[in-house]
């Protein structure tokens, strides 16, 4: 298996980049993202409950995102590895999701941080927002939330994986085509 952590603040271009990279590499999408927002479609107990931190622009329990990382693990028995987009997002994740892996006799093998400034991260979602009908795009004050529960609660994933030299920074600003190819040369080099 090759497991892969695509990280990078909102906006950064992970699930934009994720896209080719699942299609290259035959890996399976996991992005917690989309897998609340499906929860809170489908109006279940766990949507209704991620609504109220997502729309605040502020990360969902720990306990909540474990869980249904767990279930979507055991749900794709075959896959050839995972694509992880979006998770995890603090420490408790990574000691989790790292169990979940030695569980299935595997690990993380490289994390791709995407770096892009602030400026660029703003004007990139209020973009989206004007179309999307995401609605933790649409209001600068949520977007700059969810920027300072990423530097308050998830730079720390970059850390945790430092200490196993798992870390690779890739530009993540210019055109999705040549971050894709920088993007393409870590993973080529490792896979
Ligand atoms: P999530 O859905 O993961 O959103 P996010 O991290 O805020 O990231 P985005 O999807 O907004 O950005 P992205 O980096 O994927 O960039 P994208 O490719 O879309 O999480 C949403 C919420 O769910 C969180 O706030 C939290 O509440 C909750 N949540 C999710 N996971 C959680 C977890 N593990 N723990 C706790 N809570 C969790 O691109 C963004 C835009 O930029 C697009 O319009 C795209 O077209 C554009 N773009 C991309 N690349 C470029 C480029 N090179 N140049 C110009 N524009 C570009």
């Amino acid at each position: 298996m090759f497991n892969l952590i695509l990280f990078g603040p909102p906006g950064s271009g992970k699930g934009t980049q994720s896209e080719n990279i699942i299609a290259a590499n035959g890996l399976q999408h996991l992005s917690t993202g989309n897998l609340l927002r499906n929860e809170i479609t489908n109006q279940t107990p766990l949507g209704l409950k991620a609504k109220t931190f997502m729309d605040a622009g502020q990360l969902v329990p720990d306990e909540v995102v474990i869980g249904m990382v767990d279930n979507f693990m055991n749900a794709h028995p075959r896959a050839n590895g995972f694509l992880f987009d979006g998770f995890p997002r603090t420490t408790a994740q990574c000691i989790a999701l790292d169990a979940l892996l030695q569980q299935k006799g595997t690990e993380i093998n490289v994390v791709l941080a995407l770096e892009v400034g602030e400026q660029e991260l703003v004007k990139r979602l209020l973009g989206r927002g004007a179309t999307s009908g995401r609605s933790d795009d649409t209001n600068e004050t949520v977007i700059r939330a969810r920027i300072k529960e990423y530097h308050d609660k998830t730079t720390a994933v970059a850390t945790y994986y430092a200490q196993f030299n798992k870390v690779v920074n890739v530009k993540g600003e210019g055109t999705v085509e040549s971050i894709y190819a920088n993007l393409k040369k870590e993973i080529d080099a490792r896979i």
